[in-house]
């Protein structure tokens, strides 16, 4: 097999070193914590959006394109009629030496070609809507170096979706402003946008241009813009058509010389009142503030030294030891980097995902949520609260929400009946994180009406209860138009292609279609809810939230008894029921006899554990769907389109829902083996998943960025089994981060301290967390002489022996010492 190698690991700076622009596929990287985000490509492709990348598209993208990765920040270098790029595209002249730092929310790009080094770091500084490309020209020759540098971005004109289509109006449109040495960005200000972006660098400009074919050449390409290859700008203006921002710079060097240049991509929004300087002229002000905390390398290496003492802190929070490399890099840096970039991006906006077609999921972050709240807790708080404002007052939910207005998406609608359960997932989490149970206090309203505020606990009750009343003929929730598996679309029955199985009417209606993903989600968060409200009864003295964990308590015991009845196939769990109520995910299935979710949720919700139930679904999914990539999601796949069964068939075999390795769900059964005790079947299933164990053998084959989890890899039906697609923006992050950080190290957030409760292969022996908690920092030693795979022997706190295996909490530092 090939095992070429684009890149590795570089543990020290936390950066992932790409060696070779030719990657198998786009490596990229987020910039951007809160507000102003970049994509970036390991060739500088990519795009900047202010919060939302449907409604807000900053510059221009061209997905799906050829040549690939179509679109980005670019700079040209003219040294003498040699005309090249840092980045290496797209001009693609073959370079002398180059590099691709991916490191925390930062991008270093580095070129050299005739004895001239080029070295762009690309960041958003911390609390700025812009980002900074601070460019390092550096002359190694022996010889003066007279250059000719070009910048460019292409601007979007806004509303992403519209760009890509309304060209009648489009053309007509685009207007900029030039001062300067900062290109103004203005389409559509002179009505109803507050908003603009500019393109500005710190130094006088010996020309520019605006309008793209002025500058491209009509029949050229990005690889040879006329302006470029002649080392002459046009000075256009953009008037409709395509505007762009070009700074032409020349730039002297004499031999050892070096020089930096700050590029400042930036947007503002001004005041209704506050939006001309004059008429037809745009209000500069905050665009000039920006510039002036920005244009001098001393200020741009400040605000860069602040955004990685911000990573710093973040990823002190929980560290972990083992001396295994391949471990501790996911650990401590990229498993906990993709959380935050999960959390901020939800499935909106990345290589797969085109900015366009999803904004913030309702289930999926919740989830993502869970993987980040360690690191910023109020940003969770927020979170979690915006979700919840997206919810019905029958406890059903939008499905999807924008950013930009966080009101529910009404293309998508909800029924979607998983959707309730994850906002007590996600709730609970941030209370054990935090102790924070105000939160529940928080007045939120029902699908963002004012007035109809109710609590959040209220948010949680009603949720609890939508599942309850919407219970089918076994007495197991009905499925609704899906669940997690937004593929199984069990009340859609569709035989029109232009139809959406996601978005067209769900015939649920007299349905008897039940899932068993919902029973077993409903079990493990009811019971959260039951602790919830044991807890909360404790704390308040008030006997209301006792009653409620009775009521809740009766609910799981009945939801155990009917999966138990009818929910289990002899060998493992069944997936569902359809519609008319045939069983789905049964050995008597022709086809998909196994499938992965109920699985993984009834084994974590540990139901018919005492029956054996638990281990043998476990043994069934290494049997049955495990395979040298991870667990397929489905086994074996479907080979022909299922009228009853929607999107999943429609998958060929081996890919993404139809019985792909969609890697969300791998935690799943992995959590559920940590829970039965089995760490080394644990360590080996999560092992297959983990970015730096495929790193290092299959790069190529793989083909999406080895530093991070993607959505799906091909199953073992697949024509090509181990190669991975949609990477970044998927639940797998949060998910394998609880996996790694609560269940195989152990160190589990609780209502009054930290659970030590590991789940180890029997090869570890010792290892060490550093964990701050609240007010407390602890580090915690776990030694596993015996070589055991579960189970605490012995817990001593700062020197004295404890009772369990919670630490109860208290502010301050204090030293833990496991033996298992
Ligand atoms: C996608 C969706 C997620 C869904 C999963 C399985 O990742 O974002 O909501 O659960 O696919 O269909
Ligand atoms: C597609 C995908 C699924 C995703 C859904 C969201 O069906 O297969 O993964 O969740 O679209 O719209």
């Amino acid at each position: 097999m090939d095992n070429k190698r684009y890149g590795h690991f570089d543990d020290q700076h936390r950066e992932y070193v790409i060696t070779d622009p030719k990657t198998p596929w786009p490596w990229i990287n987020y910039l951007g914590n809160e507000d102003f985000f970049s994509l970036i490509s390991n060739t500088a492709g990519g795009y900047s959006f202010y919060k939302d990348a449907k409604f807000r598209r900053i510059t221009r993208y061209r997905y799906n394109n050829v040549p690939m990765d179509n679109g980005g920040r670019y700079f040209y270098i003219n040294d003498n009629g040699t005309v090249w790029n840092p980045g290496w595209k797209p001009c693609k002249t073959p370079l002398d030496f180059y590099e691709c730092r991916h490191g925390m929310s930062y991008t270093r790009i580095t070129g050299r070609k005739n004895g001239v080094e080029a070295s762009v770091l690309f960041f958003v500084p911390l609390k700025t809507w812009a980002e900074v490309q601070k460019l390092t020209l550096t002359n190694q020759s022996k010889e003066v170096k007279k250059l000719k540098l070009f910048s460019f971005e292409e601007w979007c004109l806004w509303n992403a979706a519209t760009d890509m289509e309304n060209f009648q109006r489009n053309f007509s449109t685009g207007e900029v402003e030039i001062e300067g040495s900062t290109i103004y960005h203005k389409t559509e200000y002179r009505e109803r946008r507050n908003h603009y972006a500019y393109y500005h660098v710190n130094t006088e400009i010996q020309g520019y241009d605006t309008d793209r074919e002025t500058f491209v050449g009509l029949y050229n390409e990005f690889a040879n813009p006329d302006a470029v290859m002649e080392g002459k700008p046009r000075n256009s203006h953009a008037h409709g058509w395509s505007p762009i921002a070009s700074h032409y710079i020349e730039v002297e060097l004499q031999p050892g010389e070096s020089r930096d240049l700050i590029f400042l991509l930036g947007y503002v929004e001004n005041e209704q009142d506050k939006k001309f300087a004059a008429p037809q002229v745009i209000n500069k002000d905050k665009a000039h503030a920006t510039i002036e905390k920005l244009n001098t390398t001393e200020k741009v290496d400040k605000a860069f030294a602040e955004l990685c003492q911000y990573w710093d802190a973040l990823l002190n929070i929980y560290k972990v030891h083992t001396g295994n490399d391949k471990l501790d890099r996911m650990v401590n840096i990229w498993n906990q980097y993709q959380c935050m970039v999960t959390f901020n991006f939800s499935r909106s906006a990345s290589f797969f995902e085109s900015g366009v077609g999803r904004g913030m999921g309702f289930r999926d972050s919740n989830q993502d949520l869970v993987g980040f709240v360690h690191q910023i807790p109020p940003r969770a708080r927020q979170r979690i609260i915006d979700i919840a404002s997206t919810q019905f007052p029958d406890g059903g939910c939008y499905h999807q929400y924008q950013p930009l207005t966080k009101r529910g998406n009404n293309d998508i609608g909800g029924g979607f009946n998983d959707d309730p359960c994850w906002l007590i997932f996600g709730t609970v989490a941030y209370i054990k994180e935090t102790g924070d149970f105000s939160i529940l206090d928080e007045m939120v309203p029902f699908d963002n009406q004012p007035g109809s505020e109710v609590t959040l606990f209220e948010h949680l009750k009603v949720s609890m209860d939508h599942v309850i009343k919407n219970l089918g003929p076994h007495m197991l929730p009905l499925i609704g138009r899906a669940d997690w598996n937004d593929c199984l679309n069990l009340n859609c029955f569709s035989w029109d292609p232009n139809e959406s199985f996601q978005t067209t009417e769900n015939k649920s209606e007299g349905s008897k279609a039940e899932s068993l993903m919902i029973a077993g989600l409903f079990v493990v968060t009811a019971k959260e809810y039951v602790e919830l409200c044991k807890k909360l009864s404790e704390n308040s003295k008030n006997s209301e939230y006792s009653e409620e964990a009775k009521r809740m308590q009766v609910a799981i015991d009945a939801m155990i008894a009917a999966v138990k009845k009818d929910g289990w196939d002899g060998e493992w769990y069944l997936r569902a029921y359809d519609f008319f109520g045939n069983k789905i995910g049964s050995h008597e299935c022709e086809e998909a006899k196994i499938f992965i979710e109920s699985q993984g949720w009834c084994t974590m919700a540990q139901i018919g554990a005492e029956d054996g139930m638990v281990a043998k679904a476990l043994d069934s999914c290494k049997k049955y769907l495990e395979c040298e990539h991870g667990m397929v999601l489905n086994n074996p796949a479907f080979t022909k389109y299922i009228y009853e069964y929607g999107e999943i068939s429609s998958y060929p075999e081996g890919y993404k829902e139809n019985a792909g390795i969609f890697c969300h769900n791998n935690p799943w059964v992995i959590i559920g083996e940590c829970i039965a005790g089995r760490g080394n079947d644990a360590w080996s299933h999560y092992a297959k998943i983990l970015p730096s164990y495929v790193e290092e053998k299959y790069q190529t084959l793989h083909k999406v960025e080895p530093y991070v989890n993607c959505q799906m890899v091909a199953g073992k039906d697949a024509a090509k089994p181990g190669e991975g697609k949609n990477s970044w923006l998927t639940g797998t992050a949060a998910w394998m981060w609880l996996t790694v950080s609560q269940y195989i190290l152990g160190v589990k957030p609780q209502y009054d301290g930290l659970q030590i409760d590991p789940c180890l292969p029997t090869t570890a022996k010792e290892y060490t967390i550093q964990r701050k908690f609240r007010d407390a920092e602890y580090t915690i030693t776990v030694k596993n002489p015996d070589g055991k795979e579960s189970g605490v022997k012995q817990m001593i706190v700062d020197g004295k022996p404890i009772d369990g295996n919670i630490i109860p909490y208290s502010a301050g530092k204090h030293a833990v010492e496991v033996t298992m």
